[in-house]
Order: C-alpha cells, then structure tokens, then sequence
C-alpha cells in the first residue's frame, strides 16, 4: 500500500507530456494526473496509433488502426520529449509524419511530409475510431450518400474549404470526411485523384490535429506555434517567412467572394481576399457585357448535400430528389448551379433585347467543372446550335459528391441580327 502509493506520487510529478517505451509500442500520456486525459499508444514497428485512451475509455477501434494512407507496413518510429512536448517521428523512405504533443492537450498533432505520392493513390490519414465509444455518426454512411428524412449524409459531405471552416477542411475541397461502417471514420485527407485538377505536390502537408473533447466542438483555431522549433521536415514556420505579398485587386464581381490563389509545382497559397489586398492583373478578359448570371440557385448548399438522388433507379424528374433544404432544380426561380440531362435540361433564360442591344453579340458560357462529358448547347430563338466537342474528363465524381471545383472552360457563340451563329 506504501509502495503504491509512492508510485502515484511519482507519476504526478512527471511532465504532462511523457512518452514511455513498453515492448514495441511508445506510450504518451497528454494530461494531468494519472488517469486523467488521453493516453496515446504507438506501435513503433509501424507508425500505427494503436490506442487512444480518454478518461479511461477506450477511443481506438481494436482491430483497425489510426494510420497514414491504409498503414505503412513498417516504418521507423523514434520519440523524445522536450519542454512538456513530446514528439514521436515515422519514417519510411518517402514518408515522415511528426505527432507532436504538447503539455496538457488532448490532442494529436500531426505533420506529414512525403517525397513521392504512397502507393494508394492519395495522401491521407484516417483515423479508424471505437463505434461503440463513438457512436454518433451512424447516420454518414460509406457507401455512399443515404436519405435521413429527406437530408442527406454522405462520408463525402461537406466540401466547405478550409479557409471557410478551420475545423474541417482541405484548401479548397474536403475529400472524404468520415463514415461509419465497423469503425467510426476519421479522414484527413491531403491529395487524392477525385476531381484532381492538378499534378500531386510532395513536400510538407499540415499541421493538422486529433482534438479530443469531452463532447465540445474542438477550438477552431487550434494553436500551433509550439510546432515551430520542433524542426518536422519541411515545416516552415510563420515566423520564419519573409516575403509577404500586398496590394490591391479589382476587376472582380461586387457581392461575391473573392479567392486568390497563387500556385507553382511546389506549392500552393491561397487568401481569402476581402479586407487584405494584392495587386494583380490578369490575362482573362472582363468584357463588358449587357447581362450575366450570378448567385446560382443551390450554390451555397452544394457542398454540404446531394444535388440529385436517383429513387429505385428512376429516371422520371418527378422521382428526382434533391435534399429537402436545397430548391427544386426544375422550377428554378434563379439559375441553377448545376445542370444535369436528365433533371434540368434545358434551362430557358427569357430575355427582351432593346433596341440598342441588337447587334453583333457573343454568348459565353463559363463551366468550372463537366462530368461524362457533359457541356452546353443553346438555342436562341428558332436557332439550335451544333453541340461544343466534349470538354476535358476529370476522374471522378465532382457535383455530387459535394465539389463544383474543376478544368475551367469557356464556350463562345457569335451571332448578329440574322442570327447565324458559329463557334
Ligand atoms: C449522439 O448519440 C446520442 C445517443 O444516441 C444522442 O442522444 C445524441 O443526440 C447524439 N448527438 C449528436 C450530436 O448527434
Ligand atoms: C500559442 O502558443 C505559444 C507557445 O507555444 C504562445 O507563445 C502564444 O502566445 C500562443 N498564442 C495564442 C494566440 O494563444
Ligand atoms: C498596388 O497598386 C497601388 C495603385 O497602383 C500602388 O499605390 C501600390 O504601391 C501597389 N502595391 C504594391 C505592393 O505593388
């Protein structure tokens, strides 16, 4: 009874962050007291996160992994603890993914760093939760979109991008999100081949985190500065970051939010522009125009629901659902977001030409994304022109799994008063 005692007292005193090596796995321990807090196990063959401990339940499913991509296989695992932060490296020969942990935080943070694409396609981890620790989430289903009172789930909603929700996002899309199958899903995803638009970058992706809560929405802005002097490769601190860039910007339409992305091989930044300011110019032309289109009906749903759900296989637009919070496509009082053969087709914009409008006029048509080939085609008045070749494929699915992010094109028609128009 002495001793054991005097064990507790020992264990109290040590930092709160403390990793212990047991037979191959490292253990850290996150929070105050003994029993207190998340208990995090790694297994040091394989980078796998084998147990997930808060306030003595058990988080981590028992027969899948938290892991990088759908595990490493092997890997080599080293861990030190500094300054209450400890900080556990994986490494394979194109990997290293740093999980530091700070003092007193329920929370896994996370750097990755890879040199070539892993062997599954795409950059991600996931962590593969307790269902019976976590059983909300039954409703988000695998595979793959499911009808809850009219609403819909998915393990693909929502697309919100990360410059809009901190809490879960990827720059501009979400990828897969989280499901529950026999494990309570978690993804963080960094690259993948859905609706991928440009060639994967290696280097240094994160931080990002596992926030543990006793039921609490986790902070939005999770603080990441104790990362900064850990030296994870490739992580650049802000800090240590000296060229900023400033300016103005124009040209863009009023009431709608602004992005600016800048992009190479290597790298990708991006700014929500309102409020800051960069001087840009740009090569695409702003034509003056007599009328446009903007705010698309459902735009600001798209990434969080299921635009169209085929019923029994159905293709009668009266058995077209969409979830119950987004408007009907068919009977669109603005124009829709997206346009789907089967469901919209055609959409007819009504419009009086004045007098002074009647000339020569081009029709544009700007597309951010097509799937299976689909593309526009109009017909102004008794005129019907010929269909645009396809525009270019993109893998897989892309408006309704929550994304309208793609290979931009635009398509041109003239016609003057006689109305013969050509492309
Ligand atoms: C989680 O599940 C419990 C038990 O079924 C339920 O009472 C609670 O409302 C759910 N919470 C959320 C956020 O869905
Ligand atoms: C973030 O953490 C660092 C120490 O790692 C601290 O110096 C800084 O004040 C914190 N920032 C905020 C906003 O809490
Ligand atoms: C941006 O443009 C404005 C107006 O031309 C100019 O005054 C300012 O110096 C420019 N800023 C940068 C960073 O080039």
């Amino acid at each position: 009874m002495k001793f054991l005692c005097s064990s507790l007292a020992f264990l109290a005193l040590l930092p709160h962050a403390f990793a212990a090596f047991w037979s191959d796995d490292v253990r850290l321990k996150h929070g105050r007291g003994l029993w207190a807090g998340l208990v995090t196990t790694i297994n040091t063959n394989n980078g796998d996160i084998t147990s997930l401990v808060f306030n003595g339940k058990q988080l981590q499913d028992s027969s899948k992994f938290t892991q990088l991509s759908s595990g490493l296989g092997s890997a080599s695992v080293s861990s030190s603890v500094a300054n209450n932060v400890a900080k556990i490296t994986i490494t394979t020969s194109t990997i290293v993914n740093g999980t530091p942990i700070s003092l007193g935080v329920n929370t896994i943070y996370i750097g990755t760093s890879i040199t070539a694409e892993p062997d599954v396609g795409e950059l991600r981890l996931i962590a593969r939760l307790s269902k019976s620790a976590l059983p909300n989430g039954t409703a988000i289903e695998g595979s793959d979109v499911f009808l809850i009172n009219g609403q819909t789930r998915s393990k693909f909603y929502s697309s919100v991008p990360f410059i809009r929700d901190q809490v879960h996002g990827g720059p501009f899309f979400r990828d897969i999100n989280n499901q529950g199958s026999a494990q309570q899903e978690l993804y963080w995803y960094m690259n993948s081949n859905h609706e991928q638009t440009e060639t994967y970058r290696t280097g240094f992706f994160g931080p990002y985190a596992l926030a543990i809560t006793s039921g609490g929405a986790p902070s939005a802005s999770l603080n990441t500065t104790f990362m900064d002097s850990l030296g994870l490769r490739g992580y650049v601190a802000a800090s240590a970051v000296y060229n900023f860039c400033a300016g103005s910007y124009s040209g863009t339409l009023s009431g709608t939010a602004v992005t600016i992305g800048f992009k190479n091989s290597a790298a990708q930044y991006w700014v929500a522009a309102s409020g800051s300011s960069i001087n840009l110019s740009s090569s695409l032309s702003v034509p003056s125009v007599i009328w446009r289109i903007a705010g698309f009906l459902n735009a600001d749903k798209i990434e969080s629901m299921h635009p169209v759900l085929y019923i029994s296989g159905c293709l009668d637009d009266s058995l077209f659902r969409s979830d119950t919070r987004m408007s009907k496509w068919g009977a669109a009082s603005s124009f829709p977001m997206a346009q789907f053969k089967a469901v919209n087709n055609p959409t007819t914009i009504k419009w009086t030409a004045s007098s002074s409008q009647i000339g020569a006029r081009t029709l544009r048509i700007r597309t951010t994304e097509a799937f299976a080939g689909g593309r526009p085609q109009i017909t102004v008045n008794s005129f019907t022109s010929s269909a645009p070749a396809a525009p270019p494929a993109v893998d897989s699915r892309g408006v309704t799994r929550g994304t309208w992010r793609g290979l931009n094109q635009v398509c041109k028609w003239f016609w003057c008063q006689s109305l013969v128009l050509f492309r």
